[in-house]
């Protein structure tokens, strides 16, 4: 029998070439020369890359298919459930994705521990840490043993060979990188045995009927680690999000075959473990300090979830040089926008000041809704004078100073009414029908500060 062929690989974009040398397409995208890795060719026996999604199936009327909407499995850690777009769905191949140390493997460890309840048994395949490990971290979390299975093995082969005997309605794989095929020679974490290893998931997953959890590692610059086919071959893509030095952490859909991408989940890392965060706004504005200029109360949109945010500026004498401008939370070109409406359009002279803007509590907002609350945030700062502590902030905000409207404004009002504020300042154009709390409608942003800062 013929050698097989090589192909050289590259292990970031998965482009191949039958001679060694780096990826034409990573330097035209990057500048980036990566090396192309060798890989030796499986030989595939014809037929057996047919997926198994459904077996011997002929096309057949849309009316007849199978509705299968209700097998969802509800994991009981309801911020879980509320991204996977209400519960877990049999036979759907998730993908959990985050930086090291943000907490994956407490994540699917606590859903694990959560489906094993209502679902056993679940089979937790953990390829990266000993089994003890995970039993350390197990029982710092005061998981126990019932309907949960424990296994150390990162060969995929033996996995699979062995559902056939535990049979379990889920199961769990920490991580895709570091399991393996033995009939590819390829390293763990390739992209060669990622792409084979989640294709061979996803048959498992949709032949038997298996929800699957998968770890996936990211890179440097923020993407899943291995090719992109693995995001378009799962159901789910979700991204496990957080500062290293705070505590809450977002779980965000970026893919979702069985529900909407916008929602997040929010969960707080604490001593022992994952705690949901029903109500991330109290989380985030608990530390507000009263009457403190700079500071601006806004409400974002995060799917369907409203999430009030806190603001705040400090804009202070440039001590020399050219003015900085710091941001952290928010986009930065489009604050140093807003600040030259601000000096332009309100009159407020700034440019000779240093800016900082931050979100507290070490959020994140990337939303027009925003803009008048940093607009109005440094103006608060530059005046030394406090925005009032009961008043929200909305609006986008144009290179002329017009205040544009925003959507979904009655969630967010109904989201900081129940948080005990009292008054708005709104787009002009908003103000219409009946809204869960005073308004004040403006049009541009001197409007704006001529409302809140006199
Ligand atoms: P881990 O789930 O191992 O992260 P990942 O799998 O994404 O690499 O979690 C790692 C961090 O979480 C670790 O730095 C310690 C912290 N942690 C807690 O603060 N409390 C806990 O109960 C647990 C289990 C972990
Ligand atoms: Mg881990």
């Amino acid at each position: 029998m013929p050698r097989p062929a090589s192909v050289y690989r590259c292990q970031q974009c998965g482009f191949a070439s039958p001679k060694p040398g780096t990826c034409p397409d990573c330097k035209r995208a990057s500048g980036e020369l990566v090396p192309l890795v060798e890989e030796r060719a499986a030989p595939v026996a014809p037929g057996a890359r047919r997926a198994a999604l459904a077996a011997g199936t002929r096309p057949q009327a849309l009316k007849d298919v199978a509705m299968e909407r209700g097998d969802r499995t509800l994991t009981g850690i309801g911020e879980l459930d509320r991204v996977l777009g209400g519960g877990l769905v049999r036979g759907s191949l998730v993908l959990i994705g985050g930086d090291p140390g943000v907490g994956k493997s407490t994540l699917v460890l606590q859903a694990a521990r959560a489906l094993a309840r209502v679902s056993p048994p679940v089979l937790y395949v953990t390829a990266e840490e000993s089994a003890a490990q995970v039993k350390l971290r197990a029982d710092r979390l005061g998981i126990g043993g019932d309907g949960l299975l424990l296994w150390a093995e990162s060969d995929l082969g033996a996995v699979q060979a062995e559902l056939d005997t535990v049979k379990p309605r889920a199961l769990v794989v920490d991580s895709i990188q570091t399991v393996f095929l033995p009939e590819l020679e390829s390293a763990p974490g390739s992209v060669a045995q990622v792409r084979e290893c989640g294709a061979r998931l996803m048959t498992l997953a949709k032949g038997r009927g298996l929800a699957t959890f998968l770890v996936g590692h990211v890179t440097k610059d923020g993407s899943l680690a291995g090719p992109r086919v693995l995001e378009h071959l799962v159901d789910t893509v979700l991204y496990f999000e957080g500062e290293q030095h705070h505590a809450y952490r977002v779980l965000r859909a970026v893919k979702n075959r069985f529900g909407s991408t916008n929602e997040i989940g929010v969960f707080e890392m604490a001593g022992s473990g994952l705690v949901e965060v029903p109500n991330p706004s109290g989380f985030f504005l608990a530390e507000r300090p009263a009457e403190a200029p700079g500071s601006v109360v806004v409400s974002a949109l995060e799917g369907t979830r409203p999430l009030l945010l806190e603001l705040q500026a400090l804009v202070t004498r440039a001590s020399f040089g050219t003015p900085r401008r710091t941001v952290l939370g928010a986009d930065y070109n489009r604050v140093c926008l807003l600040l030259a409406v601000l000096e332009k359009r309100a009159g407020l002279p700034i440019g000779g000041q240093d800016v900082f803007v931050n979100v507290a509590g070490g959020g994140r907002v990337n939303e027009p809704a925003a803009d008048l609350g940093v607009v109005i945030a440094a103006a608060s700062s530059y005046l030394e004078r406090p925005v009032p502590p009961d008043v929200l902030v909305l609006g986008e905000v144009g290179l002329t100073g017009e205040v544009r409207a925003v959507n979904g404004i009655e969630v967010r009002l109904r989201a900081a009414a129940q948080l005990g504020f009292k008054t708005a300042i709104v787009p002009r154009s908003n103000v219409e029908g009946s809204l869960p709390m005073a308004v004040k409608g403006v049009a541009t942003v001197s409007d704006a500060l001529g409302a809140l800062l006199g």
